[in-house]
């Protein structure tokens, strides 16, 4: 029987896809398909080292980018990149590969390469602590260039002149340390779709994200106090379905992604979709996060939640050995 270790740590919740708790009910869903997993928890790369080579598994999965003891960002990172260590000791792991993964969490890195491709992102800029401000179209959104779950952003992330600009790019440099990405602001609606397995087991599966609207402030956007709350709704996608799903295919094939990969998009003022991210370790909380609940939509099993988690969890484990060779 295959063994999958799950990697998490301090950080699972900031880098990857949740706390422990998330990894204790991935743990149990693998282990309900008909495999068997285990954990590790390492908050330091010495710990890290001894699980490695402890072995015992077959392939890896992790919530973790880099070792840190960071609980509430993922910042840059200055230890070792970890699928770095699992493709220099030829070790199985889910995801993306390292390179890919290196590109994903760097906003500004995505959005270069997709747009150097002619696939559609916004308008953007980055810009590093100390440089000067450029000059930029208004209104622009401003965020970390390697965040998730909308850490830094708030109404205040909507900029419409250039000494707003200014502030909101000093947030972001003093709080967070990394450069401040500045977008056009998409006004309109926002969707997901989520690219689940490799090769003729690939699925995408397109959603508009969904809030009460009493719950923004002045603009629709999900700031980080609407994240991780259990406030956010996937919806089909509607007359939307096709063009949402024909701009992740080209985008995840630019970017080489693999077995579990989440594409954020939204409209612009014209109507059209843009790519505001791709997320390379999706969240995985059942029931809240946007994976489960876009596997519910279109694969339900009919037996409830927990069923249906299983059978995502399976799915994207499942196209990871088999793409190894180890189904
Ligand atoms: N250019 C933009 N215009 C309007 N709203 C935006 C823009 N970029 C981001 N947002 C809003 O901010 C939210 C978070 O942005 P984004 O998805 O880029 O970052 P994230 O924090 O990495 O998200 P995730 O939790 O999905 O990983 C989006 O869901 C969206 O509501
Ligand atoms: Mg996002």
């Amino acid at each position: 029987m295959k063994t999958i270790l799950l990697l998490t740590g301090p950080a699972g919740d900031a880098q990857g896809w949740g706390d422990l708790r998330v990894t204790k009910s991935m743990c149990r869903a693998i282990k309900d398909s008909g495999l068997d997993s285990r954990i590790a928890f390492v908050s330091t790369m010495e710990a890290f080292f001894a699980a490695m080579e402890a072995g015992g598994f077959d392939m890896v999965w992790s919530a973790l980018y880099h070792i840190s003891d960071k609980s509430d960002i993922i910042g840059t990172g200055t230890g070792q990149w970890l699928a770095d260590y699992f493709d220099a000791h030829a070790i199985p792991y889910i995801g993306p590969d390292s390179a890919t993964m290196k590109r994903l969490i760097d906003k500004t890195a995505t959005h270069d390469m997709l747009a150097a491709q002619g696939i559609r992102v916004p308008f953007h800029t980055e810009i590093s602590p100390g440089q000067a401000l450029p000059d930029v179209r208004f209104p622009a959104f401003v965020k970390p260039s390697c965040e998730s779950r909308s850490v830094g952003i708030s109404d205040d992330s909507v900029v419409h002149t250039p000494e707003a600009l200014a502030r909101q790019t000093a947030y972001i440099h003093n709080n967070f340390d990394q450069p401040a990405l500045v977008e056009e602001y998409l006004p309109g609606d926002e969707y997901t779709v989520l690219m689940l397995g490799n090769g003729r087991l690939q699925k995408f599966l397109p959603g508009r994200v969904e809030v009460d609207p009493q719950l923004f402030g002045k603009y629709p956007i999900l700031r980080s106090d609407l994240r991780g709350v259990g406030v956010t709704r996937i919806k089909r996608a509607g007359k939307m379905a096709d063009q949402a799903v024909a701009l992740c295919k080209t985008a995840v094939e630019a970017l080489h992604c693999l077995d579990h990969v989440r594409v954020d998009m939204r409209m612009d003022a014209q109507g059209d979709l843009k790519i505001i991210e791709a997320n390379g370790i999706p969240g995985l909380k059942p029931v809240k996060s946007w994976s489960p609940q876009l596997f519910s939509l279109y694969h339900t099993t009919g037996k409830g939640a927990d069923r249906d988690y299983q059978e995502l969890i399976h799915c994207i484990v499942s196209s990871a050995l088999e793409r190894y060779g180890l189904a």
